[in-house]
């Protein structure tokens, strides 16, 4: 197995373009496409048919994008059991695996399994779940992410009450002195990208209003200037 990169290295704020709204009749162009652009890492959706009603693609996929990209893999499961695959996802080339909380019981138990198997470990809460809900494992994450959409489909609008909820992640992550990535996925574009990153959001995953864009190295640039502009960098 090749070394892993750590997602928790990467630039902050950056963000993360989702393969999910890329053309899957050529998904290792896409993957290389979306390298160019200069991101920090790649996202990559997968989807069971239970935990959410829609259905994406599995490790095979994962190891086809992991030969055609250098970028972190940041794969984001929304399955349920994902104690029986993540061995398989981090076998595939996965950098950063995040698994929900809401679809496992032992989400200790399976953080140190992520981490047993030489991968990052991220948790992702649904809107509708309280951030108490991580309380307890805070100080063994790589990354937190909140969910502004409920998961399932790309293009979806943002959920507005998310942005206090990316306030207070961001307080319980400074106030447990944890340096996982604070990452934020559904919704976004450059229209509410200084938002989510001014209350602490490291990590900005797009897909419609990126990958779907019909032009992406302006959207890119767009969501870039946004994010700039919030975090007051040169
Ligand atoms: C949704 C996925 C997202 C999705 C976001 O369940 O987790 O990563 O690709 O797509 P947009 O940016 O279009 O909301
Ligand atoms: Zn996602």
């Amino acid at each position: 197995m090749s070394p892993k990169n750590m997602v928790t290295d990467v630039e902050r704020p950056c963000v993360a373009p989702s393969i999910l709204s890329a053309d899957f009749g050529k998904l290792a162009q896409e993957a290389a496409d979306l390298e160019r652009l200069g991101p920090g890492v790649l996202h990559v959706d997968v989807m069971d048919g239970r935990f959410v009603p829609n259905i994406t693609f599995g490790p095979g996929v994962v190891s086809a994008l992991r030969k055609a990209v250098e970028l972190p893999l940041d794969v984001h499961l929304m399955i349920v059991e994902p104690e029986r695959h993540v061995d398989a996802f981090v076998r595939a080339g996965a950098d950063l695996v995040t698994v929900h909380c809401e679809a496992t019981q032992h989400l200790n138990r399976l953080i140190q399994q992520i981490h047993g198997l030489g991968a990052q470990a991220g948790v992702a809460l649904n809107p509708a779940t309280p951030l108490y809900a991580i309380e307890e494992i805070i100080s063994d994450l790589d990354l937190l992410l909140i969910m502004t959409v409920n998961p399932g489909f790309g293009g979806q609008k943002f959920i507005d009450s998310g942005r206090n909820k990316i306030a207070r992640a961001r307080t319980l992550l400074d106030k447990a002195h944890s340096s996982a990535l604070l990452q934020v996925d559904g919704g976004i574009g450059p229209d509410n990208a200084a938002d989510i990153v001014e209350r602490g959001a490291d990590c900005l995953v797009a897909g419609s209003a990126l990958v779907g864009a019909t032009d992406r190295l302006a959207a890119m640039a767009a969501m870039t200037a946004a994010i700039r502009s919030a975090s007051a960098l040169p």
